[in-house]
């Protein structure tokens, strides 16, 4: 019989102690450059406490933990920005390679049901934009903003999901 169990995806809601995990995550530096439009400091605990405690008490955010074989692999979230439905994701590094960030954006959007849905990525993170577009994303357009992590301006890509 074959096991299963054995690479799982999972989404389930974020209990506290999820975020001392998210709070290790967020700090590679590859993945803040590769996100570029990230959290200002992404060592400052307070400012990440004062973010997930807004975040968790906002009732149109919805934020999940992604279970990769029960461990926490990251989390993924829709929020509204600019008045629109948006989603975000942000996978451990350690757990990058697995198709993990597919499997929970896909079944991410079988929880999230509206449409349009929309995010953005940077133009050169091809590993986020390439998860949208398996997950049906297309790119509707390119803007300039201000990227924190890199501390520049950079071309974001646009993208929805019909
Ligand atoms: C981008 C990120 C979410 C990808 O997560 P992941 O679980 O490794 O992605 P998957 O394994 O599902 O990969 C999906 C596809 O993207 C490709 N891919 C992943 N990372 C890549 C990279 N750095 N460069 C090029 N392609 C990449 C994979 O090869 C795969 O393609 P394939 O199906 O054609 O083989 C992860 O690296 C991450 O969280 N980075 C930091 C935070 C971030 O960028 N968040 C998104 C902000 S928009």
């Amino acid at each position: 019989m074959p096991d299963l169990s054995s690479n799982t995806v999972t989404l389930r809601d974020v209990i506290p102690s999820d975020l001392d995990i998210f709070f290790a995550q967020q700090q590679d530096p590859e993945a803040n450059h590769m996100a570029a439009f990230t959290s200002r400091d992404p060592f400052d605990r307070d400012a990440f406490d004062i973010h997930w405690t807004k975040i968790m008490s906002d009732d149109t955010i919805i934020n999940k933990t992604i279970l990769y074989n029960g461990q926490i692999a990251g989390n993924i979230a829709k929020f509204t920005m600019f008045n629109q439905p948006e989603i975000g994701y942000w996978i451990g590094k350690e757990f990058w390679g697995k198709g993990i960030a597919t499997q929970a954006l896909a079944a991410f959007l079988k929880i999230v049901t509206i449409r349009p849905l929309y995010a953005a990525a940077a133009k050169d993170n091809l590993g986020s934009l390439r998860v949208l577009q398996k997950c049906g994303f297309v790119i509707t357009g390119y803007d300039t903003g201000f990227a924190g992590a890199r501390q520049q301006e950079i071309e974001e890509a646009l993208l929805e999901l019909k």
